[in-house]
């Protein structure tokens, strides 16, 4: 499989089609949690997509402004605000691409899992809106925990009876976001040659970066590779610590999460070669949801890239062993929390 420059958009900002590319501005997407610290910036850019027609912003707070700023620049999409639980309905109505980052961050000394208890009952409310009004939609999951909040919203869908397991993603970009980084930092490689799978889970251990899988192939000695693999699975806490009580990671999530969102769209707009890692109902392990490298075509997931588990070194092939019993523990969490109210 092709690695992918995702980010890369189809046309420049102002609308100029690159050579052999003429899309056009076609796709309807919703952000649900769009005044967040995530939200705010994950609007403008996908503001700045030119195969957006309508950038829905859904929140419990207030939008109005956010909506007025966004919608001077002179970029295709078509913004527009709904506020509250009453106007979340209408967010939804024709929308290709649902993406949420509702809910609350982490503070120094949580785990992803401590914001279960809030983040559980906002993505069920949400999905089950969805589920109503959108329910051939993909939806780029956020929210953490990923682990846990994907099961919940397969679990919604499955009970409203429209389930399509290949359209519902918990968004991993993040960590594949920073492995390339940290990778092209240690080695001075050329940040846009970089490419690294990261399979597994979205939190500590779970988060599993091959890097005996990165293109170009790079060598690394055990000790680089133990300390690299550490640093991606803590970049999160590292973030949380730096901001000392004001939240997590915004910034990188929203380019991470723009970078996913563009290419779900280009999957839907008939692109043939859109590869992304991302945490999916799954049979590549024994875990019925597992993160990895994925091919997207129209109708959401189309292939599993195996390959990339193929031939692990004895090292990942302990750490993917290692993380099994947390990530299933959490899977289990979610699915558990949807049927105990049902
Ligand atoms: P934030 O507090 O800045 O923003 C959250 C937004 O959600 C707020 O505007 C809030 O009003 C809104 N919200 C809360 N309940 C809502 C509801 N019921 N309906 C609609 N909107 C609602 O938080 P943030 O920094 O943007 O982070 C959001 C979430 O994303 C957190 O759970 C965080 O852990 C997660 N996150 C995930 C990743 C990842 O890699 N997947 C990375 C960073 C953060
Ligand atoms: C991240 O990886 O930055 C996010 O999951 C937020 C967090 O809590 O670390």
């Amino acid at each position: 499989a092709a690695s992918i420059d995702a980010a890369r958009p189809a046309k420049n900002v102002e609308g100029t089609p690159r050579p052999g590319q003429a899309r056009a501005s076609s796709y309807k997407v919703a952000i649900l949690g769009a005044a967040g610290g995530i939200g705010q910036p994950l609007s403008l850019l996908i503001k700045m997509s030119p195969l957006v027609s309508h950038l829905n912003l859904y929140d419990i707070a207030n939008v109005k402004g956010i909506v007025a700023d966004l919608s001077h620049c002179n970029t295709p999409a078509q913004v527009s605000g709904f506020t509250g639980p009453d106007e979340l309905a209408a967010s939804l109505k024709d929308v290709d691409l649902v993406v949420i980052p509702a809910g609350v961050p982490r503070k120094p000394g949580m785990t992803r899992d401590d914001l279960f208890n809030i983040n559980a009952n906002i993505v069920k409310t949400l999905v089950e809106a969805v589920a109503a009004n959108a329910p051939n939609a993909m939806i780029n999951i956020i929210s953490n925990p990923v682990n846990s909040t994907v099961p919940i919203a397969a679990e919604v869908l499955k009970a409203k009876g429209v389930y399509d397991p290949r359209k519902l993603f918990g968004v991993t970009t993040l960590d594949v976001v920073r492995a390339n980084t940290f990778v092209a930092e240690k080695k001075n490689l050329r940040l846009i040659d970089v490419d690294v799978p990261v399979i597994g889970g979205h939190a500590g251990i779970t988060i599993l970066p091959l890097l005996s899988k990165a293109r170009p192939s790079v060598e690394f000695s055990q000790e680089e590779i133990e300390k690299l693999t550490v640093r991606i699975q803590n970049a999160g806490t590292e973030v949380v610590e730096a901001k000392a009580g004001a939240g997590s990671a915004t910034l990188s999530m929203a380019y991470a999460a723009a970078r996913f969102a563009e290419s779900c769209m280009r999957a839907l707009d008939g692109d043939p070669d859109v590869f992304e890692c991302t945490f999916v109902a799954s049979e590549v392990t024994e875990l019925p949801f597992f993160a990895s490298r994925v091919k997207l075509g129209k109708k959401g997931v189309e292939a599993f890239i195996n390959d990339d588990l193929q031939g692990l070194t004895e090292y990942e092939q302990k750490a993917l062993e290692a993380l099994k019993a947390e990530l299933q523990g959490s899977i289990e969490k979610g699915v558990n929390f949807v049927h105990k109210q049902a």
